[in-house]
């Protein structure tokens, strides 16, 4: 039999737990979604659908509408166009990213050729989830998955991510998660400072106009992002609690990382209770027979 992840043994508590009270904290969905022992299919793209308009500013009051995502582009190459037509990241109509909305925001990366990763790219990914969520998940950049599906997270990492906020009583519908940068860098490199800087007023706008609670940082890349003055890395500053513009930041592992270190899952598992914690969310142990 397959060796239980740490994330895999917290959700067969949570369902435990809800087996035993049913009032517990574990909302119906997670619930649900981790009942079902079937592995699930990998996300087939969705059909194309109009976004629905989000007003700008980071008004959660006022309820905007859900982000509903067009499908990704088919799998094509996207050619670079000559330095003499290329956009920077101004965008359409003259607009730069820290005066859109999120419609705006999403067609201006689609059609972005800020920087050379346009060229490889085969989709943008700008992002999925809730985008009035109160928490968002920040990680590096595209892989090969992600490029062909147009999403973030979608591959082992992203399987492991999405795991990891399941056992935050979250699921992924209800949080947003990003990249740095919106295209994948070819073979999987970390992406280059002109790229990360090309692409920095995207991420900016989008922190903006969902103004989350609290951001998991996941590794290094974002956190040079974020706080480029800050000189501590990762494995000194994960699990201390950080401030971007009067939002909580918690810095943690990569799930790529975890991926490569399994032991480091329980750093990861501390740093997002202190997270639930912020949400009146408790992990409660599995009481031993
Ligand atoms: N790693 C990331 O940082 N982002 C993804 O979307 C996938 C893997």
């Amino acid at each position: 039999m397959a060796k239980k992840d740490l994330f895999d043994e917290i959700i067969e508590c949570l369902k435990m737990q809800a087996l035993v009270s049913p009032d517990t904290s574990v909302s119906p969905e997670v619930c649900r979604e981790f009942f079902s022992d079937v592995e699930k299919p990998r996300r087939a793209p969705v059909p194309p659908r109009r976004i629905p308009p989000v007003s700008s500013g980071s008004d959660h009051a006022s309820g905007p509408a859900p982000f509903v995502r067009p499908s990704p582009a088919p799998a094509q190459r996207v050619a670079a166009p000559a330095p003499s037509v290329r956009r920077q990241t101004p965008a359409p109509e003259g607009k730069t990213p820290d005066k859109m909305n999120w419609d705006e925001l999403y067609d201006a990366v689609s059609a972005c050729h800020a920087c050379k990763l346009c060229a490889t790219r085969t989709n943008t990914v700008f992002g999925d989830g809730n985008p009035n969520a109160d928490l968002m998940f920040l990680g590096e950049a595209p892989g090969a998955d992600e490029d062909l599906q147009g999403l973030p997270f979608v591959g082992r990492a992203g399987e492991l991510l999405t795991r990891m906020i399941g056992a935050m009583q979250f699921n992924r519908a209800e949080v947003f998660i990003a990249n740095t940068v919106k295209c994948r860098p070819p073979n999987n490199r970390n992406p280059e400072p002109d790229e990360t800087e090309a692409c920095r007023p995207f991420i900016m706008r989008q922190i903006e106009l969902i103004r989350p609670k609290v951001i998991v940082m996941l590794g290094a890349v974002p956190l040079r992002l974020l706080f480029p003055e800050v000189r501590a890395g990762i494995t000194r500053l994960r699990g201390n609690w950080m401030d971007y513009h009067g939002i909580r930041v918690m810095p943690t592992f990569h799930p790529a990382y975890l991926l490569r270190n399994p032991a480091a899952k329980a750093d990861v598992w501390k740093d997002l209770q202190q997270v639930m914690a912020v949400f009146g969310k408790k992990h409660i142990p599995r009481r031993r027979a």
